[in-house]
């Protein structure tokens, strides 16, 4: 039967840990899934050099940047559009618009490093058609625009459009975009999100990968948006995230195309946790699922309430999301800020893990991860919008047997030793998220310990180790155990004994001073065992824990006591 037992467990375990994802870009950046800001959500179609500096001082009078948000990221809008599509510089590459950003990018750039901030920017795949037209050179070679432009097709771009897709069998074409590369690298660009991404542009991702790494610069190297799953190997030998869905905007904001307030809903937030449940097998250090900016810091006005901003930020920490903030910095919330700076919950997405869904039924999810210290964080959301609702799992499910220690990561709060499973009664988009520290379990025979008035015997069947203890049938008579713990703390002991008449055999159970009373009512027969559960403080290193019987008819026969101890 143990056989059979660990041969489940075996296979269980197989289920529940992944194998390690697919080698990942190996440009070495993105070891952690990057932090910071982006102009998309709040800031929208109008950036300028001003906003952008305003946010990159938000970000650091906040304490955000100190808390690891380091990313200032340039979204769409700050080129110069003509009717013709995008206005480009001499060598083809898409002009800035001075209007917004007279300083330049580099001024720009140089005053967000100043602060101790990285710098990000935004591109999309092709050649834009004012090049062709221009029949611009391509920097440090003698092609022209026309000889690598494909004009029978153009790119998505979401903005400014006419952007042609390029001939990579040309050799100008890398140079193309070399060039382009060289001078985001030479304004002091960190992070490059490239949009507009899909499965017809992995030529397009091959070539800025390639250009990226020949300037030399670290550029943490992003790809946009609503990516096909079928190649998520191929985004993550290229990249290092890569959106999994489209935006997570509502455009239903009161400003021009839906920008502004509300920024969100909670329909775009819980609709990525399916999305998760698909992406998971595919994060790892240097490579992430990108879920899309987190609307959080401008409080109830951003579209979600407290307690969905509070599952919004335990999600993309359960899953290891990049943690890019599309709200207005400069108008942070105190209740917002708590959330976002909380220790606890940066260092759940920190830890690299990618969490996986367990249960998925109705408004009830739960997600669990085991971190490389051998700890579980587990996720309980209630995704519901109306109603309370019980949402349980049991350590199994999660991936291990055995009482745990659970900490509550919002609040710090230790909640003690839990057997064997734990719930939670949520409200409407609310989360609990818990820590399980998995205790060591050790076992003592009843028969080595020291016995008074009774005797180790072994003929009664199902016993553990050479036997148990029978005690002698008077009140007084005991066994006491030797139990060392590593640290202090609350441990769960579990006592096997066996009753073989009908009357209770009650004891007290004393250890370091604290003494309980535990009824041992019969177990119908000398060699039917049963377990009684508590919960003892521990010293660290060695205890004394006695079980004495307080009646005349002794104690029970007692098998063993096992001590889960932190
Ligand atoms: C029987 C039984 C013992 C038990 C004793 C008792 O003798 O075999 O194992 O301890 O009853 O009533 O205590
Ligand atoms: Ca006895």
């Amino acid at each position: 039967m143990k056989a059979v037992l660990s041969a489940l467990a075996l296979v269980a375990a197989c289920l529940v840990v992944p194998a390690g994802p697919a080698a990942a870009s190996d440009n070495g950046l993105s070891i952690r899934p990057a932090m910071g800001w982006s102009s998309w959500s709040f800031i929208r179609r109008w950036p300028d050099e001003n906003k952008m500096k305003a946010q990159a001082d938000a970000l650091v009078s906040s304490g955000l940047a100190a808390k690891g948000y380091v990313y200032v990221n340039l979204d769409d809008f700050y080129q110069k559009c003509d009717a013709n599509g995008f206005a480009v510089d001499s060598y083809g590459r898409w002009a800035v618009d001075t209007a917004k950003f007279p300083s330049g990018i580099k001024a720009l750039a140089d005053y967000v490093h100043a602060k101790g901030l990285k710098f990000g920017f935004y591109v999309t795949p092709g050649i834009a058609k004012n090049a062709v037209t221009a029949n611009t050179p391509i920097e440090g070679t003698s092609y022209r625009a026309r000889d690598i432009a494909d004009t029978t097709q153009t790119h998505k771009n979401y903005n400014c459009k006419n952007m042609y897709r390029l001939k990579f069998s040309h050799p100008g074409t890398q140079a193309f975009i070399n060039s382009w590369a060289n001078q985001m690298a030479s304004w002091g660009v960190d992070y490059l999100k490239i949009d507009g991404v899909d499965a017809t542009t992995i030529a397009d991702v091959e070539a800025w990968d390639r250009a990226l790494r020949q300037t030399g610069r670290p550029i943490n190297f992003a790809l946009s948006n609503n990516l096909p799953i079928a190649q998520a190997t191929t985004w993550r030998r290229l990249a290092n995230s890569w959106r999994t869905q489209g935006d997570i905007e509502c455009y239903c904001g009161s400003g021009p195309n839906g920008s502004g307030y509300p920024l969100t809903d909670w329909a775009h937030v819980v609709s990525r946790f399916n999305s998760a449940a698909s992406w998971q097998p595919y994060a790892g250090p240097g490579g992430w699922n990108d879920y899309d900016s987190l609307q959080i810091g401008n409080g109830d006005q951003v579209g979600l309430t407290a307690d969905q901003r509070r599952s919004h930020m335990t999600h993309w920490a359960m899953i290891a999301s990049p943690l890019l903030l599309g709200t207005d910095l400069t108008a942070l919330t105190s209740v917002d800020l708590a959330i976002l700076r909380n220790d606890r919950l940066i260092a759940v997405n920190q830890d690299g893990v990618a969490a996986q869904r367990i249960v998925n039924s109705g408004v009830n999810q739960v997600w669990r991860k085991r971190e490389s210290n051998g700890d579980y964080i587990v996720a309980l959301y209630n995704t519901g919008t109306s109603g309370n609702s019980t949402v349980s799992v049991t350590w199994s499910q999660a991936g291990f047997t055995g009482p745990a220690a659970v900490t509550n990561l919002w609040s710090g709060a230790s909640e003690g030793t839990v057997a064997s499973s734990y719930s939670a009664t949520l409200r409407p988009g609310e989360t609990r998220l818990i820590r399980a520290r998995p205790l060591a379990v050790q076992r003592y025979e009843a028969e080595d310990a020291t016995i008074s008035q009774g005797a180790a015997e072994s003929n009664h069947a199902g016993f553990s180790g050479a036997g148990f203890v029978n005690y002698v049938n008077v009140t007084g008579s005991y066994v006491e155990f030797t139990v060392t713990s590593a640290a202090a703390g609350n441990a769960t002991l579990t006592l096997r004994y066996s009753n073989g008449t009908t009357a209770n055999r009650p004891m007290t159970i004393t250890a370091n001073g604290t003494t309980l009373t535990r009824d041992f009512n019969g177990t119908g027969s000398w060699a039917t065992w049963a377990d009684s559960t508590f919960t003892v403080p521990l010293a660290a290193g060695a205890n004394t824990v006695r079980a004495t019987a307080t009646t005349a008819n002794g104690g029970p026969n007692v098998d063993y006591v096992d001590v889960s101890s932190p």
